[in-house]
């Protein structure tokens, strides 16, 4: 399912003023590629990723997903946001069974997939919890399910391990990478952390500050099946770092002045 970004800005309107939040974007992510997006906090990250999901249109240019314009909700795409999306009310099964209700599945397959998906984050034994009785890592491990009940081709995460602790964050970062590896899934990925975009992307995209545009990419020729613990020690690592550092910088401190 090849995403195709072409020529997409966004316009708003906020309290009677227009802001500009993306400039002209285009790129093309392959299936199955693993793409990061990083930049200054107000580029247009999330908005494109909403732009992705179909839940606004862009103000100029189009989306295709797979030859087709992305017009309403994109039914191909699981969107985890910077919000924690579980509803406190629901046990942690009946969280991750929501997006298959809503899609009018049947209860008794629903829930053997449920099932497995908790087993796949280590969660079977918290099923009945309720997300208010979970750690941080645990609700991530949650929403991950939640993300992958319906098996969309494409993952759409926005800072999705941004709250959680240095430790934790190493431990779901590698658990999405198994996932990545073992389903084949497209995955775009935003972050503000470089170290966490070089670990598991094959390609960064750096973007510059508002309105955001795309100011340079870097291939990450680290391989698959990579150890997010090791790679960051790689000697390549640090050369990537070094240069999608020199272009992310100038941004982020533009930002200041302002
Ligand atoms: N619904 C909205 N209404 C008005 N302005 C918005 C809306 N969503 C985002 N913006 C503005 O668009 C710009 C980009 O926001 P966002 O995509 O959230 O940036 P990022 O995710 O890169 O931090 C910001 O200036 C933000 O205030
Ligand atoms: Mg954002």
């Amino acid at each position: 399912m090849t995403l195709v970004v072409d020529e997409v800005t966004k316009h708003f309107i906020a309290r009677g003023q227009e802001v500009a939040a993306l400039s002209p974007v285009s790129m093309t992510i392959e299936t199955g590629e693993f793409v990061a997006f990083v930049g200054p906090s107000g580029c247009g990250k999330s908005t494109l990723l909403n732009m992705i999901a179909g839940i606004f249109q862009p103000t100029s240019g189009q989306i295709l997903h797979d030859g087709t314009a992305v017009l309403g909700a994109n039914r191909q795409v699981g969107y985890m946001t910077q919000m924690d999306s579980l509803l406190p009310w629901r046990t942690v099964e009946q969280n991750v069974l929501l997006p298959l209700q809503i899609q009018g599945q049947s209860r008794g397959e629903s829930a053997e997939r449920a099932d497995a998906l908790l087993r796949m984050v280590n969660l079977a034994k918290f099923k009945n919890h309720f997300p208010l009785e979970l750690s941080g890592g645990m609700r991530k491990r949650a929403a991950l399910a939640q993300l992958l009940v319906y098996d969309p081709g494409t993952l759409l995460m926005d800072e999705p391990f941004g709250a959680l602790d240095a430790q934790l964050k190493l431990v779901m970062q590698g658990e999405l990478l198994k996932i990545w590896e073992d389903t084949g899934k497209t995955v775009v990925f935003v972050t503000h952390d470089l170290t966490e975009a070089i670990s598991l992307a094959q390609r960064v995209i750096v973007f510059t500050g508002q309105p955001g545009a795309i100011k340079h990419e870097s291939r990450i020729e680290l391989g698959r099946g990579r150890d997010v613990f090791k790679v960051r020690f790689a000697p390549e690592f640090h050369d990537y770092y070094e240069t999608l550092w020199a272009e992310l910088a100038p941004e982020i401190h533009k930002g200041e002045e302002l």
